[in-house]
């Protein structure tokens, strides 16, 4: 499974790239604001840092205007995927930019129908994001289930990039399922290292070591 971070503080990608945790980054306009960085230079910093694929979100609502966006975003650098909203012009600015060789990744996805026109529009990958269903009482991890029965059933390459993660339990269970690709926030993606069992065996392991009065190094 692919590992991307969601956020845009370079600091936090840093730190995970460095253990090789990192296949990817995805950024949004709030988080961009939250960043305080101009979009243009934090995602060719970002670029410069990570080799997989980085997400930069367009904000034009309009086919034309998206694919003019996109444009000027891809040239940042070459592992730029353009990031268009599922909306109709979004699909169709996906299949223009698709068909011009460039990576698009379908965001704001919350229905098997949208996830099926993204693949339909050549998608790379797919954004569903789980958090925000569950938000309202939605099952956010059932419409993974779904997309992916419905991509294997035809056997579309569009990848799933299981988003709003919130929780390691999200991680988990698009794991399960077989999602392509999760991204989540760097705190999340670490809080996957912690049990409670761990940090007992340790103190208990560390604690005996101690008595032995013995040194390693
Ligand atoms: C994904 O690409 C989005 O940037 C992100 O996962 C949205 O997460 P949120 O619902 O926690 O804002």
């Amino acid at each position: 499974m692919k590992f991307f971070v969601d956020t845009a503080e370079i600091d936090e990608i840093a730190e995970l790239n460095d253990l090789g945790m990192v296949d990817g980054v995805t950024t949004n306009p709030s988080l961009i604001l939250k960043s305080g960085r101009d979009i243009l230079e934090v995602t060719k910093e970002i670029c410069d840092l990570v080799d997989g694929p980085v997400s930069a979100e367009v904000v034009a609502t309009e086919a034309d205007a998206m694919i003019t966006e996109g444009r000027k975003l891809a040239e940042i650098a070459e592992n730029v995927t353009v990031k268009l909203p599922l909306t109709w012009d979004g699909l169709k600015a996906c299949n223009v930019l698709t068909n011009e060789g460039k990576m698009v990744n379908v965001t704001l996805c919350f229905s098997a129908n949208q996830a099926l026109l993204a693949a339909k529009a050549g998608a790379t990958f797919i954004s569903p994001f789980i958090g925000r269903l569950d938000d309202i009482n939605l099952d956010g991890m059932e419409l993974i289930e779904d997309i992916r029965t419905i991509y294997d059933n035809f056997g579309y390459e569009t990848q799933i990039l299981a988003a709003s993660i919130r929780s390691v339990n999200h991680i988990l269970d698009s794991a399960r399922i077989g999602a392509d690709v999760i991204t989540a926030p760097p705190k999340v993606i670490k809080a996957m290292a912690n049990h409670p069992l761990t940090d007992k065996g340790l103190a208990q392991f560390l604690a005996d070591w101690e008595k032995t009065g013995q040194k390693i190094v």
